[in-house]
């Protein structure tokens, strides 16, 4: 199978010590295998120096956070900076998660400043678009990821050898066990594609772009995702906070 990035999002599902028993069975079993797959994991703020700290060594397994703040230092309290992810061994951010914009009111012009920090200190931003089901219902899909697309990520000045990864992600399938259907979520590949492909060029798209799906993938359906071309990994959450469901995931791209 060409090679595809699985990236964990651990949410804040657990604590220091369960980050660290997770990393732990993670490293020993991906030690015990030869063609890993890309591995990306993601977890929260507090867990990142002692599960970097575990995973570090492992060639196909990186770390990333779950965010990062648009002021690259300051009086901002409780914010948390990208050169301090960077210090910590992230090469990767989640940004613009639709439970940050839903819980936390983040916007598409404070996302587009946090891609813009990230880039900034050479960190991957993974940039969450999706519709909500009234979206969806409204008949509105195509239009939001478009606008969240852009308006997230069209006026980027990517360095040579920067990645963006665009991550879509239906709001309302996330956390159901129900995800879309691979065709589907090639459709909104193709929409994003076009919006990027408008904004910066064919060649520009790929040599710096990106797109995979989430939203409820575990092992039974994963394979389907992978087969499309264009979705180029995928953005994992409860199934990949356990060890058995994440090793599964693992084991269907060997
Ligand atoms: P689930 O895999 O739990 O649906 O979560 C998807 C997600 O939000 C990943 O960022």
């Amino acid at each position: 199978m060409q090679s595809k990035i699985i990236i964990a999002n651990w949410k804040a599902y657990l604590s220091i010590v369960e980050s660290e028993e997770l990393a732990k069975e993670i490293y020993d079993f991906a030690k015990s295998k030869k063609d890993l797959p890309k591995i990306i994991i993601c977890p929260s703020f507090p867990a990142l120096p002692s599960v970097g700290k575990i995973l570090c060594g492992r060639k196909n397994i990186k770390l990333g956070a779950q965010n990062a703040s648009w002021c690259e230092r300051g009086a901002y309290t409780g914010e948390v900076i990208a050169p301090c992810l960077g210090e910590l061994g992230c090469e990767f951010v989640i940004l613009g998660h639709s439970e940050r914009r839903k819980h936390f009111n983040e916007k598409n012009p404070d996302i587009n400043q946090r891609v813009k920090m990230a880039l900034q200190n050479n960190l991957t931003p993974i940039v969450c678009v999706g519709e909500t089901r009234e979206e969806k219902q409204a008949g509105q899909r195509d239009d939001v990821v478009r606008a969240q697309v852009i308006e997230c990520a069209g006026d980027l000045d990517p360095e040579p050898g920067q990645k963006i990864i665009i991550a879509y992600e239906p709001v309302w399938v996330i956390g159901t066990g129900q995800a879309v259907a691979p065709e589907d979520a090639e459709h909104s590949h193709q929409v994003i594609k076009q919006a990027l492909v408008d904004k910066y060029s064919e060649s520009e798209y790929n040599t710096h772009f990106q797109i995979i799906y989430g939203g409820s993938v575990g092992a039974g359906n994963l394979k389907g995702f992978f087969e499309k071309d264009i979705i180029a990994g995928v953005l994992v959450g409860g199934a990949s906070a356990k060890a058995q469901s994440l090793k599964q995931l693992i084991e269907v791209c060997l």
